[in-house]
Order: structure tokens, then sequence, then C-alpha cells
């Protein structure tokens, strides 16, 4: 089975907003998240992924809902554990959901779920979730004890949170890499699909081919960093080539 690429496309909604989020209903709005999110699956994506969040920076409900409407490609949303986003969920129906930890003040999520401190929040959300036919994923930094309870508490996947291994300098790195190998074969022995993301550009990719079975990554910001060059469809197949790598 290949590896499978999720693109995040929040932040062509960031440059959006940067012009034009007092005009919403202007026609001249742009750029687009629902032509990004067509692009990117030219380019080969297997699905998209927006995070609505709860100050509303970047994606806007009504592109989650023209997204999900455009698309034929799995849709991820990324939602804090909050009631509205809950409600926004439900009536969405993205094929899966990413539960993430959310704060006004973080420029991106910034460290993943506290899945052990926050059990019975998360697994009530879980439930909710299951119950309307929605797969769960649990972005988590790589512990162990993190990846145990999310298998407990009856999640479908994990997202390990590579933003670590983004960040290591050259001293750092194997252990970071380490980091998420342990965690993965122990995502991959409890029956969880082990997804991972944040930080994963087109320099760093490759280190990733030795952390066992990843089922998909999701990256935004260097695939559309680097659409500005090329193009998004153009990039999506560059990060496509690079993965294709993987064992
Ligand atoms: N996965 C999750 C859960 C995220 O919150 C983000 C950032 O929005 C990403 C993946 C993508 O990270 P990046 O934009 O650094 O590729």
């Amino acid at each position: 089975m290949p590896l499978l690429l999720g693109v995040n496309v929040d932040h062509v909604a960031t440059l959006r907003q940067a012009r034009y989020a007092l005009l919403p209903d202007s026609p001249q709005a742009e750029p687009c998240p629902v032509q990004a999110s067509l692009d990117a699956i030219a380019g080969g994506a297997d699905s998209i992924t927006i995070h609505v969040r709860g100050d509303r920076r970047h994606m806007q409900e009504r592109d989650a809902f023209a997204i999900k409407k455009a698309i034929d490609v799995p849709l991820n949303l990324e939602m804090g554990i909050t009631s509205e986003m809950i409600a926004l969920a439900l009536e969405l129906q993205p094929e899966f959901v990413c539960l993430v930890p959310e704060t006004r003040e973080e420029v991106t999520t910034e460290g993943g779920l506290d899945v052990v401190g926050r059990r019975r929040e998360v697994g009530d959300c879980i439930r909710v979730m299951q119950k309307a036919g929605i797969r769960v994923s649990l972005f988590i930094d790589p512990e162990i004890e993190q990846v145990r309870c999310s298998a407990e508490l009856g999640a479908e996947m994990i997202e390990l949170h590579t933003g670590c291994f983004g960040n290591a300098t050259e001293a750092t790195v194997a252990a970071e890499i380490e980091r998420l190998a342990v965690a993965a074969k122990l995502g991959h022995e409890l029956g969880l699909q082990v997804n991972a993301g944040h930080g994963i550009n087109y320099q760093n990719v490759r280190l990733l081919e030795v952390v066992p079975f990843l089922t998909e990554y999701n990256i935004g910001h260097s695939i559309v960093s680097r659409a500005m060059r090329c193009g998004l469809e153009q990039a999506v197949r560059e990060m496509r080539a690079l993965m294709q790598h993987y064992p």
C-alpha cells in the first residue's frame, strides 16, 4: 500500500483572509481554497485536510462545506474538542476528523493532544463521531502512554506529531526519528492506523523512511509555500515523488 498524502490547504485561506477577512462576499476574494483543493487532488493528493479554528483565522465554515461538496476524495477536518466544532463536524460529515489541541495564542498547532490527561473528554468525542460514521484520528506526541491511551479509547488512527522532528538539529534528529519509530511500532501493534504530520517538508520527508508502519502524511505549509513558485498541482506532485521511496 503506497503512502498516502493528505494536503492541508489552510494557508490558502490564511492568504485570502489577509486581504478579504472583512469582505467575505467579495467575488474577488482570492486565493480560493476550493480551487486549491481541486489543484491538490489533480497533483495526487489522496485527501484534503482543513482546520476550522475557534477564531476562524483561516478556514471559515462556508469553506468547509464548499470543499466537501467539490472534492471526490476524503475530507479530514482537524478540530479542537469544543461543542461548537463537534456540531460543525456532525453537520459537515467529513470522512474523518483529527482531534487536536487548540489555544488561541498559538500560531499553528503546537504539541500533540494530551489524550492521557483529557481521557474522558477525548473518549466522549470519539464516541459521538463514530456514532455518526466519522472515523477519528488523534494528533499526539510520539509518546508510549499517549499511543496506548489512544488505542484504549477506541480511536481508529493516530497522527504522530512530527513538529519536534521538523525542528530538530543535526544533533537531535536521530533521537526524534527513534521516538517516532517506537511510537509507530506500538501504534501498529495495537491495531491503530499510524499517520504523521506537522513540519514535514521537501528537505526532511525522506528521513522519515526509517519510521515503519506509516500510512499517511499530512502536509500543509511546505507544499503551499512551494506552490508559490510552481503552482499547487506541481508542488503536490513533487512531494508525492519524494514519498514514493517510502518502503
Ligand atoms: N497535522 C496537524 C494535526 C496540524 O495541525 C497541521 C498544521 O495545521 C499539520 C498536520 C500540517 O503541518 P504543516 O503545515 O507544518 O505541514
